[in-house]
C-alpha cells in the first residue's frame, strides 16, 4: 500500500511542477521524508518558508509549523498540513486564555508590560505568538533560545517563558542565570502556585510545560552508556530534562544534532536523545563511516503526532492540489497573523 501511495505522490508532484514545495521536519517517517524538497529544524524551515516562491507550501510536520509558514509567506501563498490532527502536545500545554490570566495575575505583583518579556517557544499556537508580538515579546526555537533570552533581558528585567520549561531552564542556565532565580508557573493554580516574593525575585518564570517524548530520556540511560562505552559521546535535544542536558556532551536542535554527528570523526559512537525517526535515519546515514548511533531511551518513543503525516495523506493532499482543490489549508486569521509576525520577525532578526 505504501508503494502505491509513493507512486501517487510522485505522479501528483510531476503534474504540479514548481507550484508546490514540500517542507519536511526531521522527525518525519522515512516514507514521507523521502519526498522532501527541504528538510530542517523549526528555525531553518521557518526561514525557508519565508523565502519560498512556491504557490503551495505542503508542510510535513505539525500544526504550529504550518501556521508559521502561513504567517511568514506571502498572502497569496497557501500553507497545507496533510493531516489536520498532527498537533504538538507540548504546544497544547499553553493556551492564550491561560497566558492572559498569568499576565493579569502578574500585574498584582509588578507591571508585566514594563518588567517582563514574554517569550514563546515556536512550539505554540499562533495566538500566543501574537500575544508576544503585542506585549513586546519574541519567539524562540531550540537553536536560538539563549540568544533570544539575551535579547529579552536587554528589553526588560524578567522573562515569562512558555510552554517548554526545559528549553527555558537550559537556555537560562547556559547564559549564567542561577537555577534559584527560575521558578515554575503552574497555570492551574492561583498566581501560578508562587508567592509574591518568589515572583519578585525570579529572573525567569517557566511555564509548566514539557514534551512527552523528550521526558522519556533519563540520566540513567546516559550513565549506562558511559559505563559501557567510556569513549562514546552523548548528544541531546534541549527539550530533555535539565539532568539529561547537563550530563550530555552536546545539546542542540534536530539540525544541529544531525550536523554534529555527521561531522564527527569516523568510528565514533553516539547516544542520541531525540525522536526515534531522526535517530534511526542518522544511524543508517553514518554507519558506512564506522559510526554507531544509539537511541537514548530504553523504550520506543516516537512523536505520535509527527507520525500522523503518512504517505496516504500526503498523496491525497497533492492529488487534490493537482486537480486545483486546496485541502487542509492552515490559515491564521489576519489580525493574529500580523501580531505573530512581529514576534517571529524579531526572532529572525536576532538569530
Ligand atoms: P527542532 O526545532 O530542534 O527541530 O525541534 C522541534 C521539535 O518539536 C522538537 O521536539
Ligand atoms: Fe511536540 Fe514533542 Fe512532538 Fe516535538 S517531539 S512536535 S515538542 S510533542
Amino acid at each position: 500500500a505504501d508503494r502505491a501511495a509513493g507512486e501517487r505522490i510522485r505522479a501528483a508532484r510531476a503534474r504540479l511542477g514548481d507550484k508546490v514545495v514540500l517542507l519536511c521536519h526531521h522527525y518525519q517517517r522515512a516514507d514521507v521524508y523521502a519526498h522532501a524538497d527541504i528538510t530542517g529544524d523549526s528555525l531553518k524551515l521557518s526561514r525557508l518558508a519565508s523565502q519560498s516562491d512556491a504557490e503551495n507550501i505542503v508542510f510535513c510536520g505539525v500544526h504550529f509549523m504550518a501556521e508559521v509558514a502561513d504567517i511568514l509567506s506571502r498572502p497569496e501563498q497557501v500553507s497545507i498540513l496533510p493531516d489536520l490532527a498532527a498537533g504538538c502536545s507540548m504546544a497544547d500545554m499553553a493556551s492564550l486564555a491561560k497566558v492572559e490570566r498569568a499576565w493579569r495575575e502578574l500585574s498584582a505583583v509588578l507591571d508585566p508590560d514594563q518588567k517582563v518579556t514574554p517569550v514563546t517557544y515556536i512550539n505554540s499556537a499562533a495566538d500566543l505568538k501574537a500575544f508576544c508580538g503585542e506585549h513586546g515579546g519574541i519567539v524562540c526555537t531550540s537553536s536560538n533560545a539563549t540568544k533570544i533570552l539575551q535579547w529579552s533581558f536587554a528589553q526588560r528585567e524578567k522573562v515569562l517563558f512558555f510552554p517548554d520549561q526545559h528549553l527555558g531552564r537550559w537556555s537560562g542556565y547556559k547564559m549564567g542565570i542561577p537555577l534559584d532565580d527560575m521558578v515554575i508557573w503552574n497555570p492551574d493554580l492561583e498566581l501560578g502556585g508562587l508567592t509574591r516574593e518568589q515572583i519578585a525575585k525570579a529572573k525567569i518564570i517557566l511555564w509548566h510545560g514539557y514534551c512527552s517524548v523528550h521526558q522519556m530520556f533519563q540520566p540513567k540511560d546516559i550513565l549506562k552508556f558511559r559505563n559501557q562505552h567510556p569513549d562514546g559521546f552523548v548528544i541531546s535535544h534541549p527539550e530533555c530534562s535539565f539532568e539529561v542536558c547537563k550530563q550530555s556532551d552536546y545539546i542542540g536542535s534536530t539540525e544541529t544534532i544531525l550536523q554534529t554527528v555527521k561531522a564527527a570523526p569516523p568510528n565514533t559512537r553516539w547516544l542520541v536523545g531525540t525522536e526515534l525517526n531522526l535517530v534511526e535515519r542518522l544511524a543508517e546515514e553514518v554507519k558506512h563511516e564506522g559510526k554507531i548511533v544509539q537511541f537514548m531511551a530504553g523504550t520506543i518513543c516516537m512523536c505520535s503526532t509527527m507520525q500522523r503525516i503518512d504517505p496516504q495523506h500526503l498523496a491525497w493532499t497533492l492529488e487534490n492540489l493537482a486537480e486545483g482543490r486546496v485541502v487542509n489549508q492552515i490559515k491564521v486569521p489576519a489580525h493574529e497573523a500580523k501580531l505573530a509576525k512581529i514576534a517571529l520577525e524579531r526572532m529572525l532578526a536576532v538569530s
